[in-house]
């Protein structure tokens, strides 16, 4: 690496910087006084900064190359409370920079292949062999981007391998929860968790760099409804029951519990009503340690907009 620049998790307003970025995407916009800007998102392996660049048109426009690193010479700018840059200057990254691009993703802090494993692990563990084929007739379909599929264009685990952290997590959960409360089918339980968010593969089109954009199914269905026609399709296939099929669709078409966030039926059995539990607290947690990471103690956070736009405080405690 040539050029060293300042993280994005360092910036703060008022500074000028020099820093080198993933442009994530950028958009020709028209400002309340007519004139054109680009719109963009930056990020790096630290986290992600709204940027505009003003008076500008095509001529930058054409040079903005998605999913490549830049040189970026800004001002960072406070705005509605939250950061952001005012672009000098940038351009493309030189060739021997762009190498080092995997650098500059944020990744989930486990190694992905370690990750799978463990699902497999769990997986092993469902000992009905009906709902087992399933969920692995379904992880063998999706395990090549399962690898580095993030979880989310912009909101908890959008990061690389961020869908497969999500779920291990959302495993040892659930295993928890199982062994607190008795007469808990972890066999639904643990495939409901393995299978709930797998057709983000699909609703969402991600790069090797875990950056992502929705594709026309995934705005037009969205990831229940892909998910429950992938059950129903991949039960048929493995010659699963009747009931099988519809208890774990149950489990996926309830999982957002509201029909506000793309669930229309709120969970019916105990499985299902833990399932959208423990995916919240998985959601949370990440968006709480997020929004913190770089916050220091006895401070807030920017307000988060996952969190209804709280400021989230992290204590001051004396060590222990
Ligand atoms: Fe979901
Ligand atoms: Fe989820």
């Amino acid at each position: 690496m040539r050029f060293e620049g300042i993280k994005i998790s360092e910036l703060k307003a008022g500074e000028t910087i020099n820093g080198i970025y993933i442009l994530k995407n950028a958009e020709i916009k028209v400002s309340s006084n007519k004139k054109t800007y680009i719109d963009m998102t930056l990020s790096d392996n630290t986290g992600e900064i709204p940027a505009k660049w003003w008076d500008t048109g095509e001529d930058q426009y054409k040079n903005l190359v998605p999913n490549k690193l830049f040189y970026v010479n800004g001002r960072v700018d406070s705005w509605r409370d939250t950061l952001q840059l005012n672009i000098v200057k940038m351009r493309i990254a030189d060739e021997e920079d762009q190498r080092c691009i995997t650098e500059f993703v944020q990744s989930a802090p486990r190694q992905p292949e370690e990750m799978l494993e463990e699902v497999y692990a769990y997986t092993a563990k469902i000992k009905s062999p009906e709902i087992r084929n399933i969920v692995m007739a379904m992880l063998d379909k999706k395990e090549d981007k399962l690898i580095y599929w993030p979880a989310a264009k912009s909101l908890h685990h959008s990061i690389r391998s961020g869908l497969l952290y999500h779920i291990v997590r959302m495993l040892r959960s659930a295993e928890a929860i199982s062994k607190v409360y008795e007469g808990i089918n972890t066999d639904l339980l643990f495939a409901g968790v393995i299978i709930h968010d797998l057709s983000k593969i699909g609703e969402l089109d991600a790069n090797e760099l875990g950056i992502a954009e929705y594709t026309k199914e995934g705005q037009l269905l969205g990831h229940i409804i892909m998910g429950v026609e992938e059950i129903d399709r991949t039960g048929r296939e493995t010659g699963a029951s009747d009931e099988v099929i519809l208890l774990l669709k149950h489990m996926v078409i309830s999982h957002h519990y509201e029909a506000d966030y793309g669930s229309p039926k709120k969970p019916a059995f105990i499985e299902a009503e833990l399932l959208h539990h423990i995916d919240m607290i998985d959601a949370r947690v990440y968006d709480y340690q997020n929004a913190t990471k770089s916050v220091e103690a006895g401070s807030f956070s920017e307000p988060v907009w996952s969190l209804d736009r709280r400021c989230i405080y992290k204590p001051m405690l004396k060590e222990t």
